[in-house]
């Protein structure tokens, strides 16, 4: 795990749009993962900058989200598409039919929308770089404390500790779902590099679980243990409880010597 730390959130998502616009900009039909709620936000901002001032143009890229709300229109304010649609795919010059989400209308069986998300993303060449949030449970995607490690996209019942983490996107007389569609973490693990993002301190404590904790369910993140290209990316906060801090800004250190001397190379 390569674990990097800045001094703010805005730092955070500069340098995670610097992966993103280097994926873009080098490889011919990129597919991107990407993560909703407030982490990446700033990071979509960034995209779009980047965009509008001609350095970064999405034509040829796929893009696959981790998770989904169930039975929820895209419509819905509160869906993920929605929310992809208002931060990213409205100001970028994407072709929308290259962007996907796991959902399941109503009536639709889930299993085989897990099935069909798993082809797709099979199809288009697999995920290069998936960005991830985590949750202040250790969750990836919506794989909450005990899913499977080897799980793949399906549905996934929320805990009560994610309910209440995002009551506050909610009105309080608003149907917030309890139920959603997420990649599994076999699904994240699969992809060539992982990307994630934890800014503030209420992510602290699972961060630290999942960079030095025991490899376990319990913490879902704790499973990027096992990635070969696993990128950390924490402002100061989020990495306040991680022990061995200067190891990582030495570390960091090292491998920007080596990009500079050998340069960046990155293996989509
Ligand atoms: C959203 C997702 C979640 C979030 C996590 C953190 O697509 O996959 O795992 O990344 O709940 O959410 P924020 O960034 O709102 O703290």
């Amino acid at each position: 795990m390569q674990v990097i730390i800045f001094d703010n959130a805005q730092q955070v998502a500069e340098n995670a749009a610097e992966w993103v616009a280097e994926l873009i900009n080098k490889k011919t039909n990129p597919v991107l993962g990407l993560a909703t709620g407030s982490t990446p936000i700033s990071l979509y901002q960034e995209l779009v900058n980047k965009h509008k001032a001609g350095e970064l143009s999405f034509t040829k890229t796929t893009t696959f989200n981790l998770d989904e709300y169930l039975g929820i229109d895209e419509t819905n304010v509160q869906s993920y598409r929605h929310f992809m649609n208002e931060n990213l795919f409205d100001h970028v010059d994407i072709n929308k039919d290259k962007t996907f989400l796991p959902t399941c209308a109503q009536g639709e069986n889930p299993r085989q929308q897990g099935l069909d998300y798993e082809n797709k993303i099979q199809q288009a060449g697999g995920i290069d770089l998936q960005i991830l949030g985590i949750g202040a449970n250790g969750h990836i995607g919506f794989n909450e404390p005990t899913s499977s490690l080897a799980s793949r996209t399906r549905i996934k019942t929320l805990t009560q500790q994610t309910l209440d983490d995002n009551s506050r996107l909610f009105a309080a007389d608003e149907f917030q779902p309890t139920l959603a569609m997420t990649m599994g973490i076999a699904t994240i693990l699969d992809a060539r590099y992982v990307l994630l993002m934890a800014t503030g301190k209420n992510k602290a404590k699972a961060v630290k679980d999942m960079v030095t904790g025991a490899l376990s369910a319990v913490c879902p993140a704790s499973a990027l243990q096992l990635h070969e290209n696993a990128i950390v990316l924490l402002d100061k906060e989020a990495a306040s409880e991680l022990e061995d801090h200067e190891y990582y800004v030495w570390a960091d250190k090292q491998n920007n010597k080596i990009n500079q001397e050998f340069g960046l190379y990155h293996n989509y």
